[in-house]
């Protein structure tokens, strides 16, 4: 199965650039993409939520203020959310200038937009269906997208696609529409609940302050939604520290703003 996972060579974790090289670019951005890529990052994690005319933009919060220049843009419009603006309103958003002003010009991209620069570069996606609960049926919409680009064609699916969200109905109606897509629960199900987990999930990401050898243990010994090992991807890791002692406990993958300094101080000879 496809993902961020252990190749079965007990190799160094996975390293995935979360909310791309969101360390060095302003995150979420095309920049963001583009700096993991520059840093040999091959794995980004993202956000995806739905602007008010239907259209998939990559943004993390729900709202538009803080990665954005919308409260200037459009001030009588708050609370600025995503889902209450038009995607061509979103489009006309500064969403680097926060960052710094190097970044000045940045968008938020649409999923489109987003997945055609992987592409031009050979990356790979975990994606985060964010706030579900938000946008009732926007699985069938990204997975309508995901189709149109060429994501969901065998090579993706195998080795460059896991939909991820901490919602649960979240990734049942993935996985009842595209059953091949690989999926991961957001959180740290507790051992007793991990069996129902493995029932339609294939990986699980908790939180760094939550995951210990014991918990990488009780996943491992599962098989997922398609009949191989549950893997675990912890986040967010941004210490080399950190990430030499997450590795330890036996983690597939580590969700990192820094891919540079994690993929260093996990790197095995
Ligand atoms: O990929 C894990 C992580 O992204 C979940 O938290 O808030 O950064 O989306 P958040
Ligand atoms: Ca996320």
């Amino acid at each position: 199965t496809a993902g961020p996972g252990r190749d079965g060579t007990q190799g160094a974790p996975l390293v995935i650039a979360h909310r791309g090289a969101s360390a060095y670019a302003p995150e979420n951005t095309l920049a963001a993409v583009d700096a993991a890529r520059e840093l040999g990052c091959a794995w980004v994690e993202n956000d995806v939520r739905r602007t008010r005319d239907g259209e998939l933009v990559v943004v993390h919060d729900e709202t538009l203020a803080r990665t954005t220049d919308v409260e200037q843009r459009y001030p009588g419009r708050a609370p600025w959310r995503v889902r209450d603006f038009t995607a061509a309103e979103i489009a006309t958003l500064d969403a680097g200038s926060w960052f710094g002003e190097r970044w000045a010009g940045e968008r938020v991209p649409t999923l489109r937009e987003y997945l055609d620069r992987l592409d031009a570069h050979g990356q790979r996606l975990l994606l985060e269906v964010k706030n579900p609960e938000l946008y009732p049926g926007i699985e069938a919409d990204i997975l309508r997208v995901l189709g149109r680009e060429g994501w969901l064609e065998r090579r993706h699916v195998r080795y460059g696609l896991v939909v991820q969200s901490f919602g649960a109905a979240a990734l049942k109606a993935v996985r009842a529409q595209r059953p091949d897509v690989v999926t991961g629960f957001l959180g740290t199900p507790a051992v007793a609940d991990l069996p129902a987990y493995a029932a339609f999930t294939d990986q699980i990401h908790p939180s760094r302050t939550t995951v210990t050898a014991d918990y990488v243990a009780a996943v491992h010994a599962l098989k997922g939604a398609h009949g191989v090992p549950l893997r675990v991807s912890a986040w967010t890791v941004n210490d080399a520290a950190d990430a030499r002692r997450v590795a330890g406990l036996g983690v597939d993958g580590i969700i990192t703003d820094r891919p540079d300094v994690i993929a260093a101080a996990v790197a095995r000879d």
